[in-house]
């Protein structure tokens, strides 16, 4: 008997329900672009192919405006699912992280890591850093790490971001700091993390906070050592200079090697999932900067899929925004929402492997689905892995915990889409592709949604 024989002899009441899932999964990635409904219908109808409704300059070509094109235009900045958030205006919530990060680089003089899961908010969170110490006088570097990213490379870069003037030899009225050189200039050509520091060390007049985002990135572990070199460097001698370290990763070993030695010296910050009331306020805030409305049912909608993840709520409020645009409404309904779900189901399908696709298509044929969604909702609230006790969280009853549970185990046993890790703190699973947790999660809540218009469907005012 194999695992979809068992699992939907196991779940038969689920299953007939699950196959019928509305989006149909055979369909080609190809109608992803077919499926734009107003958006291609709108240049077939013109007879030409379509155009940019906006200049590279942001400006309207009032030939082709129309009255929602503004408010489209101001939609896209106000919800940037595929960008991190640099303008103050548009960040919400995270008042309280914000805060704590400050504070330990203001009161304690901390160096800072940043982690969390891909898409939790990081790099939002640091331009938001970056802006309040820039307001505070501090130099801020800000860098982002690659594969191929090194120590001398990326602290020559960022001394020649600081200023010769601030140097304790060198006063505003040298020679040298009239003729704009900086820090770098002073650098030999090769140097130690024990070199920069001592450089570093002759800092006056001002702080300098360098950030290294994407750390996760960078494949040396010869960087990875130096830098905890530095910071130890620049802790010992109360340099006026901080480092703050992004990156994704389940905990905060797996970013930093070498903790032990610098442990006192970092804060550690987990970037954690939003509140509902955080995921709220970022609907509300794209809703002001976009003037679109959106239907109180509307947000519930993307606030209970959302399940704390700012980047699928940007990502619904992107798309359901634009529905109800091309739609020529300014009021954003479930319904919105609902077809938001079907493109993001599509994208997020088009970037997994072949292979998964089948595996997925094959569970759900077999009635997996509704154990899947709740697989997927406990990633989510675990915040990527996540063990037995978030299935139990995210499972209403606990019937389907237990089922849900089994199901888990069976299929990181035969590595079907999930796989397990077993360490001190217990047994974890974690999806193989990024792209899955949301996928199905999205799957099961637009299931939800259609079954429930079956139930009480809407009354359409036309
Ligand atoms: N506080 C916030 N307010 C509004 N939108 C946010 C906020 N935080 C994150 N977002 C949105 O969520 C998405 C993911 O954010 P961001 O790029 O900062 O995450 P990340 O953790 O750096 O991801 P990655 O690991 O992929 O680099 C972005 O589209 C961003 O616009
Ligand atoms: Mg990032």
């Amino acid at each position: 008997m194999g695992l979809g024989d068992r699992v939907s002899s196991l779940f038969r009441r689920g299953a007939r329900r699950d196959t019928s899932v509305e989006l149909d999964l055979t369909r080609p990635v190809s109608e992803l672009f077919a499926q734009g409904s107003s958006r291609a219908e709108a240049a077939t109808a013109t007879g030409g192919l379509p155009r940019f409704k906006a200049t590279a300059a942001d400006q309207v070509d009032r030939r082709r405006s129309d009255r929602f094109t503004a408010m489209r235009m101001k939609l896209r900045n106000a919800f940037t699912p595929s960008q991190p958030v640099s303008d103050r205006q548009m960040f919400a919530g995270r008042t309280e992280v914000l805060g704590a990060m400050i504070g330990s680089i203001e009161d304690q003089r901390l160096h800072l890591v940043i982690y969390g899961e891909r898409g939790i908010g990081k790099t939002s969170l640091l331009h938001m850093l970056s802006e309040a110490a820039r307001e505070a006088r501090y130099i801020v570097v800000y860098s982002s790490c690659g594969a191929a990213s090194n120590f001398e490379e990326t602290f020559r870069a960022a001394a020649a971001d600081i200023p010769l003037l601030y140097h304790s030899n060198f006063g505003p009225n040298t020679q040298e700091a009239e003729a704009g050189s900086s820090l770098a200039d002073l650098l030999p050509e090769r140097f130690s993390p024990r070199q920069f520091a001592d450089l570093c060390v002759k800092l006056t007049g001002t702080r300098a906070l360098i950030i290294l985002d994407e750390f996760d990135r960078c494949e040396s572990s010869e960087f990875r050592r130096d830098l905890a070199e530095l910071i130890k460097f620049l802790s010992d001698r109360s340099v006026r200079m901080q480092v703050v370290i992004g990156g994704v990763a389940a905990d905060l070993a797996e970013l930093v090697e070498h903790i032990p030695s610098i442990r006192r010296n970092i804060l550690a910050v987990r970037v954690p999932l939003m509140s509902e009331a955080e995921i709220r306020s970022l609907v509300a805030t794209g809703e002001r900067a976009s003037g679109l409305t959106f239907d109180p049912a509307a947000s519930d909608f993307i606030v209970n899929v959302a399940r704390g993840w700012p980047y699928i709520a940007t990502l619904l409020c992107h798309h359901s925004g634009l529905n109800a645009i091309d739609a020529g409404r300014g009021t954003v309904l479930p319904d919105d929402v609902s077809a938001a779900l079907d493109e993001s189901l599509l994208e997020l399908r088009a970037r997994m492997a072949k292979p998964i696709q089948l595996q997925v298509e094959r569970l759900l044929a077999d009635g997996g689905g509704k154990l899947l969604t709740l697989i997927a909702g406990a990633s989510l609230v675990g915040g990527g892995e996540f063990s037995s006790a978030d299935i139990d969280a995210a499972s209403p009853k606990s019937g389907d915990a237990t089922a849900a549970k089994r199901f888990a185990e069976e299929l990181s046993a035969e590595k079907l889409l999930l796989e397990r890790r077993d360490d001190a703190y217990g047994r974890r699973y974690g999806f193989v592709e990024d792209s899955l947790p949301p996928y199905l999660w999205f799957l099961g809540q637009q299931q939800i949604h259609q079954d429930q218009q079956v139930k009480t469907p809407r009354v359409s005012n036309g």
